[in-house]
């Protein structure tokens, strides 16, 4: 007697066919789950919020001529110099690293190693650029502001009563 070879597929609790349909059903449960999530992240992204770029500063007479004063949150040093007040952003002009106080008394720039002098002129690259001037100014209650983002020219400087009123010492004191 010649038995039948049996199926044995066909005895399996589950059968191929029922078994492709519920790996596709799973996938597409997936998939759409997966979908859902990205969608949901890309209509409720928020813009991170944007640095702020004026910051407020001590009044004019907290800095004695031939300060530099590093403001880290600003990003900016502050001087005061025989003419007035002026600030340098701290953002290197090679690729926007930003530069650090360095041990001869200058600025140097972590990422490729541009160095700077004290007020911030390029002393060697890759920069081909001095460190920017940025615009200071005083508010309502005689304060200085900086702005990172406002550019001025390097030899710009704020003059205040007290600044203006040093020069014309100076200038008597040298005629006399
Ligand atoms: S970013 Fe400063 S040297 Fe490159």
């Amino acid at each position: 007697m010649n038995a039948m070879p049996s199926n044995d597929l066909e005895n399996l609790p589950v059968r191929r066919r029922d078994f492709l349909a519920l790996a596709t059903r799973a996938l597409l449960w997936l998939t759409g789950g997966a979908t859902a999530v990205g969608l949901g992240r890309y209509l409720t992204y928020q813009l991170p919020a944007e640095r702020p770029t004026r910051f407020t500063l001590e009044p004019p007479q907290a800095y004695s001529p031939g300060t530099r004063a590093v403001v880290a949150d600003a990003g900016a040093a502050v001087y005061r110099d025989q003419s007035g007040y002026f600030a340098r952003s701290l953002t290197c002009g090679h690729l926007g690293c930003r530069v650090h106080p360095s041990d001869d008394g200058g600025f140097a720039c972590p990422c490729h190693g541009s160095q700077f002098s004290r007020d911030g002129a390029r002393v060697h690259g890759p920069t081909a650029q001095d460190l920017d001037g940025v615009a200071l100014s005083l508010d309502e209650q005689g304060r200085l502001v900086v702005d990172v983002a406002s550019k001025v020219d390097p030899t710009w400087r704020l003059r205040t009563d007290a600044t203006a009123a040093r020069r014309s010492q100076d200038a008597a004191a040298d005629k006399g």
